[in-house]
């Protein structure tokens, strides 16, 4: 059986790196009779944002990578769309695998279709409800022309059963949650943390990427009037999206904020130790919303709306926008809490961490019934 996952963006990686793994379990007790590899579009290319996870998370070296790098969204999808197309004639898998919501995914997902390959989606069913974003397009398509929809929340399988795709979706669980606990030795010293002279619980992580944040004048200006006047040590690995939007002018003045350390991204682990010993997290990231969630640390989310409604549990997650005045309120009211989040609700609704294994029994029962 040929399984080919496909995806280039630094989520993905992670995503795929679960699905990498229980793969390998399931060839120890199948003869390997599955043959998996992986595309890499090339829409993240920066070894910090590519590299350091194929290495970190053990990934196989991509039967392919298309090289399509950044461009405006249709230049970019349409290249990677082609890419794919080309790839997909030459090593006829069974199966593609698709991840998320990226310009990647929507590529791969219309590539793989049109030349009928049975598709699956991983991480199905998300809805923000936000036509603008470019993300809730990927994820509508990529959902409505998937054979399989593996879905990550109850909640997002309300969602599908709203658009009539319940048929086509399993409730696999979170595969995120999965690769916390497998790939996370949280015990481990944080090289960044030993760098900067932190110990844990002495500063906030920040991290902030998206286009409805960055690419708004005004709002990326309320957000950074906000990071300076919080007066509490922030560390901000800096996504390249924003670093290109702030120019040397304005990485300047963010790295003149006298709490503020900006530092280039980190691997996935550093990542997940930099969470686990924040004193919160104040974020627009899908992925990161929910590490702080998994590893009790109180998040607030830089925007109006969330997919992952279950981490607002408990106000645990907290949508504060992108107003100035909103996040400082909400970081003072954070910074007063001292409650820890009970272990077993949290997980609940993202699964037990056995979404990777759920997800391949499903891809290759699909193979099988084709
Ligand atoms: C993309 C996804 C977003 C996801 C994010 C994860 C889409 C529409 N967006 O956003 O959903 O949350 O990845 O991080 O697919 N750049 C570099 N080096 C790199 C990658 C990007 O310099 O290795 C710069 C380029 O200037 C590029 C900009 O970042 O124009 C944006 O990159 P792009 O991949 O288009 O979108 P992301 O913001 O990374
Ligand atoms: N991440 C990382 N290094 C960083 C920033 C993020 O490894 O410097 C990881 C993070 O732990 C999570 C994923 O990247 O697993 C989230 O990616 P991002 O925020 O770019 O995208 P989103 O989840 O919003 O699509």
């Amino acid at each position: 059986m040929r399984v080919l996952s496909i995806g280039g963006t630094r989520p993905q990686f992670v995503k795929m790196a679960v699905i990498v793994r229980a793969f390998e379990d399931y060839n120890a007790n199948h003869f390997g009779s599955v043959e998996h590899r992986l595309l890499h579009t090339g829409q993240h290319y920066d070894p910090m944002m590519s590299e350091v996870f194929f290495k970190e998370l053990n990934l196989p070296k991509p039967q392919t990578l298309l090289g399509v790098h950044s461009g405006s969204p249709g230049m970019q999808t349409a290249a990677m769309l082609a890419g794919v197309e080309a790839d997909l004639m030459q090593w006829t898998p069974d199966v593609v695998v698709i991840y998320g919501d990226t310009n990647s995914t929507l590529a791969a997902a219309i590539a793989t279709v049109k030349i009928h390959i049975p598709l699956v989606h991983l991480e199905a069913g998300l809805r923000s409800h936000d036509r603008c974003m470019q993300e809730e397009i990927n994820r509508i398509v990529s959902d409505h022309i998937s054979d399989v929809l593996l879905v990550p929340t109850r909640r997002a399988m309300c969602e599908l059963q709203s658009e009539g795709l319940a048929d086509r979706a399993v409730f696999v669980g979170d595969v995120m949650l999965d690769a916390v606990e497998h790939f996370a030795n949280l015990d481990g010293p944080s090289s960044t943390l030993e760098q900067l002279q932190f110990s844990g619980g002495e500063y906030a992580l920040v991290t902030l990427h998206r286009a409805e944040t960055t690419d708004v004048v005004s709002r990326l200006g309320d957000v950074l009037q906000a990071l300076e006047e919080i007066r509490f040590p922030i560390i901000l690995p800096i996504h390249p999206r924003l670093k290109h939007l702030l120019g040397n002018d304005g990485m300047a003045l963010l790295r003149n904020i006298p709490h503020m350390n900006l530092i280039d991204p980190v691997g996935y682990i550093e990542m997940l130790r930099l969470e686990k010993n924040a004193r919160f997290i104040l974020t627009d990231s899908g992925g990161v919303q929910k590490e702080a969630y998994f590893l009790g640390v109180p998040c607030l989310t830089m925007r109006n709306e969330t997919e992952w409604v279950e981490t607002l549990h408990g106000d645990w997650n907290v949508l504060v926008g992108t107003r100035a005045s909103t996040i400082l309120s909400a970081v003072k009211k954070t910074l007063t809490r001292r409650n820890h989040m009970q272990e077993a609700r949290r997980f609940s609704s993202f699964g037990d961490g056995d979404a990777g294994r759920r997800s391949v029994e499903q891809i290759v029962n699909l193979v099988r019934k084709t």
